[in-house]
């Protein structure tokens, strides 16, 4: 399998780091402002990455949110940022970010990984499985989460139905 990288929040070089992930998450995602690398270790995200030469062609970033349900304070393995360069999809990269930040989960110390999606069929392939409830920031009634879909992994975790308090932005 081709190696897979991890950048940890703890890594003194976590900002150097990242720069270049940075690149492949701005060319998918772009936003008009630069994002904040700090906001994302201050987070305690871990990153798995795919190189080829120096640079960066898929990446997964995961960290631990708790998150407020109809029964009580579930933490969750955050995952985002998942993303494989336009050239190099159909490779299995994506599968296998994607899954390592998968199997970092009990390391994070978390039994499950709450995420939006806008690609439901990949991530059911992998073990995750659709929920159905109504998503919210604290007092912020909106959908905190940009796509439709929300997906658990893994698919047999007892998750909770009703309301659900992110306890902060989407991610
Ligand atoms: C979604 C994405 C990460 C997939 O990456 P990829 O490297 O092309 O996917 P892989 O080659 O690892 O595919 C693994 C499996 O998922 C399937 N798959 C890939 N993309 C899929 C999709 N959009 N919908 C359903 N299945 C998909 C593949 O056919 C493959 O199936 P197989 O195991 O039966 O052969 C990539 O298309 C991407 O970066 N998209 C834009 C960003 C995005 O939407 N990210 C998801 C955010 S949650």
């Amino acid at each position: 399998m081709t190696p897979i990288h991890h950048i940890r929040p703890t890594d003194s070089d976590y900002s150097t780091r990242l720069v270049a992930p940075l690149r492949l998450i701005n060319l998918i995602w772009p936003l008009p402002e630069p994002r904040d690398i700090e906001k994302w270790r201050l987070r305690g995200t871990h990153h798995f990455v795919i190189y080829s030469e120096a640079e960066p062609l898929a990446h997964a970033g995961i960290f631990v949110r708790e998150v407020f349900t109809a029964r009580g304070t579930i933490p969750v393995g955050a995952l985002g940022g998942v993303c494989v360069h336009p050239d190099y999809r159909g490779r299995g990269w994506g599968r296998d970010v994607a899954q390592a930040a998968f199997d970092f989960l009990p390391q994070l110390g978390v039994e499950v990984s709450l995420f939006q999606t806008p690609v439901p069929d990949f991530y059911a392939r992998l073990g995750a499985r659709l929920v159905s409830n109504r998503f919210h920031n604290g007092s912020n009634p909106a959908d905190p989460f940009m796509d439709v879909y929300k997906m658990i992994l893994p698919a047999s975790f007892d998750w909770p139905e009703g309301d659900i308090d992110i306890n902060g932005p989407g991610y």
